[in-house]
C-alpha cells in the first residue's frame, strides 16, 4: 500500500504536521530585489505585460526557486486582474502603484461583466499554472491565489491603493445594496478564477485580504470572513481536499478564530502579530504560516539571525509554514535571504 499522506513539506504542514525544520517560502519572491526578475520584467516590457505573457510569467515564478530553493512557488500573477477581466481599466503608473477605473455606483457596477465572462482575459493565467506544473521540482509545491473580496473592492471603488480604504468605507456607509452586490461579484468571480487555477495544477490556494485590518465588528463578519468562508466552501467542494491559506492581513484579535469559522486550513500572519500570543491562540486550530518582519531583508546581520530563530522557536510546537509577515520590498539585499533560509534549516 502506499503511504496516502502527503509528501511535500509544504502540504505536511497544511495537513497539520509539525515538521522539525518548518517549510519556507516568501510573499512577492519573484520581485524587483531579483536581478534576473527585472530583467524578465524588462524583456516582457512592462509588468502587465509580464503577468499576461505565460512563458516569462512562469519564468520569473521559477527564478527564486532556482535561486534559494524555496519549498513553494507562488503563481507570478496579480490580484487586480480580476477587476480588469470584469471589464475595469487597469495600468500601473511607474512609482504610483496601481491605478483602476472606479466603481462607485450601482451604474458603474451594472456596467462591469458577469462573474462567468472573466476567463477570455484569465486565460494566460491558467496557461502559466500548467508550465509549472510541469517544470517545477517534484518537492516544490505550487500556490495558486486571489485577492479577497474585501481587498480587491477596495482598489475597485478608489482606483488605486489608499492609506485607509475611505472610499470603499464610505460607499459601504452610503450605499450599501451596491457595495454587498459588488462583494459578491468579486466573490463569484474569485471562486471561478481559483477553481481554474486548481484544475491547471495550482495545489494550495492563498486569499490574500490585504486590508482585512479596516474592517471592524460586524463589517468584519460580514465582508472579510463571510466570502473568505465562501469562497472555500465552494473550493473544496469542487476540489476535496484542496489546502487554503488565508491572509486577513493586520486583522489583530480578529486572527483567532478565523480559521475555523472559515474553513481555512493554514493562517497567515502579518508580523504585527506576537508570535507567541499567536502560537497559543491560531496555531491552536491548525496551521499557521509567517510572520518575520520584511525589514529584515533589508537590514541583515545578527539581528536577522536571531529574529528567524524566534519564529522558528515560536511555533516549533505546531504546523508552521515559515513566511515573512508581508511582501518582500525592491530594497531587499537577496544575500539576506539566504541568510534566512539557510538560519531556517541549519538551526
Ligand atoms: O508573491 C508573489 O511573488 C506572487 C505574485 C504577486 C504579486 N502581487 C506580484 C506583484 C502577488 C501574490 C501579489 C498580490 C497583491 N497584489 C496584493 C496582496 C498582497 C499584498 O502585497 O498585500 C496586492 C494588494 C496587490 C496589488 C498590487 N500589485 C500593488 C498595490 C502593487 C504595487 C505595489 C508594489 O509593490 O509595487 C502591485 C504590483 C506588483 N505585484 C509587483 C509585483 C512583483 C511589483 C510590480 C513591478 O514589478 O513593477
Amino acid at each position: 500500500m502506499t503511504d496516502p499522506r502527503p509528501q511535500k513539506t509544504i502540504l505536511r504542514a497544511l495537513a497539520g504536521e509539525a515538521l522539525p525544520v518548518p517549510p519556507v517560502w516568501m510573499m512577492r519572491q519573484a520581485g524587483r530585489y531579483l536581478p534576473e526578475y527585472r530583467a524578465t520584467r524588462a524583456q516582457a516590457g512592462d509588468f502587465l505585460s509580464l503577468c499576461y505573457n505565460p512563458d516569462l510569467a512562469a519564468e520569473v515564478t521559477l527564478q527564486p526557486i532556482r535561486r534559494y530553493g524555496f519549498d513553494a512557488a507562488i503563481l507570478f500573477a496579480d490580484i487586480l486582474l480580476v477587476p480588469q477581466a470584469l471589464g475595469a481599466d487597469l495600468w500601473f503608473a511607474t512609482g504610483e502603484g496601481p491605478r483602476l477605473s472606479t466603481v462607485t455606483s450601482a451604474a458603474d457596477l451594472a456596467r462591469l461583466k458577469p462573474a462567468d465572462a472573466i476567463h477570455d482575459t484569465l486565460a494566460p493565467i491558467y496557461e502559466t499554472v500548467k508550465i509549472l506544473a510541469r517544470d517545477l521540482p517534484p518537492e516544490t509545491t505550487l500556490i495558486g491565489f486571489a485577492g479577497a473580496p474585501w481587498t480587491v473592492a477596495t482598489y475597485m471603488i478608489a482606483g488605486r491603493g489608499t492609506p485607509d480604504q475611505g472610499p470603499a468605507h464610505a460607499l459601504k456607509a452610503a450605499d450599501r445594496a451596491t457595495f454587498s452586490a459588488l462583494i459578491d461579484l468579486i466573490t463569484e468571480a474569485t471562486i471561478d478564477y481559483l477553481s481554474m487555477q486548481v484544475s491547471a495544477g495550482a495545489e494550495v490556494i492563498k486569499l490574500f485580504d490585504s486590508w482585512a485590518g479596516s474592517l471592524e465588528g460586524q463589517d468584519f463578519d460580514d465582508f472579510a470572513l463571510a466570502p473568505a468562508k465562501r469562497i472555500i466552501a465552494a473550493l473544496k467542494a469542487r476540489h476535496p481536499g484542496l489546502p487554503v491559506i488565508a491572509f486577513p492581513r493586520e486583522a489583530k484579535h480578529r486572527y483567532e478564530g478565523f480559521a475555523q469559522a472559515t474553513g481555512a486550513d493554514c493562517v497567515a500572519l502579518d508580523n504585527s502579530v506576537d508570535a507567541g500570543w499567536a502560537a497559543a491562540h491560531v496555531q491552536r486550530d491548525g496551521c499557521v504560516q509567517g510572520n518575520l518582519a520584511p525589514g529584515h531583508m533589508v537590514t541583515g546581520g545578527p539581528a536577522l539571525v536571531e529574529a528567524t530563530r524566534a519564529v522558528v522557536e515560536a511555533f516549533r510546537g505546531g504546523p508552521h509554514i515559515f513566511n515573512l509577515g508581508h511582501g518582500i520590498t525592491p530594497d531587499a539585499d537577496p544575500e539576506n535571504v539566504a541568510l534566512m533560509i539557510e538560519t531556517i534549516r541549519r538551526g
